[in-house]
């Protein structure tokens, strides 16, 4: 959509939903744009919540200084499912509108990217949206803020897990998040070795995968790693089933909120650098209601219009490689 005949001069950034290591280094990228194009910059605080609450602060350079390597986001989030009814968002803009912003950047997951599309459909404010979920389920970018960073800390853990399982001739089923996508499951599967991935994308049955730890028994294996999407299965259950059928023992982890921290990996700090002064600049030049992606390591736009109506789909041919190379 262009808003051309509008010259945006007042900025607001919010960073609504689950926090995303690189959030930070996106929040420094809107504000130092946004101010090395003479535009005013507000940070809202406590995402959506602190956005119906009028929490609204002016941001100035040094505001996002020595912020770039942190993670977490210095604006604060919050869940707020109050923000899915329409007289929340009304307050919003009303808030928004006596600040004089005139164009918001949504940096979030695909929830957070949704409500600031119906706020934008309702009351036009003008839009761009920056994907930021460790989940990586956002259609129109390969990667969202926060992925590349959840993954590795999903990657340093298993190797440390698959040092004790080799020890004790274990198996070890380890659960990481994704919410209802495997993303985060399958790529962390591929890099560790995983002997089997259990992802909601795909079929499973865990008597195939039982099958798998008896062959590679039967080859000389003692230790195995399983990987659980935790929107596939539960970790607990499928170590339970496993340890009635298989002559080891079964331990289980699950990593859960520390793949939401710590110091984001030098892609996700790529992304957010790149996004977030695209974000200003699409503003900047009249644009709305775009999500900011990359793409075969260019920068994309793609409408948010497609971006809820479709569905980012997992890469089958990776699912295909893992279970090859682990077998
Ligand atoms: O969307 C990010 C995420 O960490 C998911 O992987 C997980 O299912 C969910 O958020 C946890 O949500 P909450 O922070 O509300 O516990």
């Amino acid at each position: 959509m262009d808003v051309k005949n509008k010259k945006i001069k007042t900025i607001a950034i919010v960073t609504p939903g689950g926090d995303a290591p690189g959030m930070n280094a996106a929040i420094r990228s809107v504000v130092r744009t946004a101010i090395f194009n003479s535009r005013k910059v507000y940070g809202i605080e406590r995402g959506w919540q602190g956005l119906i609450e009028n929490k609204i602060i002016k941001m100035e350079l040094s505001s996002v200084g020595g912020i770039i390597n942190h993670g977490g986001t210095i604006l604060h989030t919050h869940r707020c499912p109050e923000f899915r009814q329409k007289p929340a968002r009304k307050k919003a803009y009303a808030n928004l509108a006596a600040y004089n912003i005139d164009g918001l950047v949504a940096i979030g997951g695909d929830g957070s990217l949704r409500a600031a599309y119906a706020l934008n459909q309702e009351s036009g404010l003008p839009v761009i949206n920056v994907p930021a979920s460790i989940d990586n389920d956002i259609f129109g970018t390969d990667y969202s803020i926060g992925f590349d960073t959840a993954v590795n800390t999903a990657v340093n853990a298993i190797d440390k897990i698959r040092d004790t399982a080799t020890s004790h001739e274990r198996v070890f089923v380890i659960e990481v998040m994704g919410r209802n996508n495997g993303f985060i499951a399958l790529d962390v599967g591929l890099v560790c070795g995983a002997e089997a991935i259990l992802i909601p994308e795909i079929n499973f049955n865990l008597d195939e995968i039982v099958r798998t730890l008896r062959q590679g028994q039967q080859r000389g294996k003692s230790s195995f790693i399983v990987v659980v999407a935790e929107g596939a299965a539960s970790a607990r259950e499928v170590a339970d089933y496993l340890t009635k059928k298989i002559a080891l023992d079964v331990r289980v982890s699950i990593l859960g909120y520390i793949q939401r921290g710590g110091a984001p990996s030098a892609l996700s700090r790529e992304v957010a650098c790149k996004l977030g002064a695209r974000a200003v600049e699409l503003l900047i030049a009249g644009k709305s209601s775009f999500l900011v992606g990359i793409s075969s390591d260019k920068i994309i736009e793609t409408p948010m219009a497609e971006v809820i109506r479709r569905t980012k789909k997992i890469d089958l041919a990776t699912y295909k490689l893992a279970k090859m190379l682990a077998s």
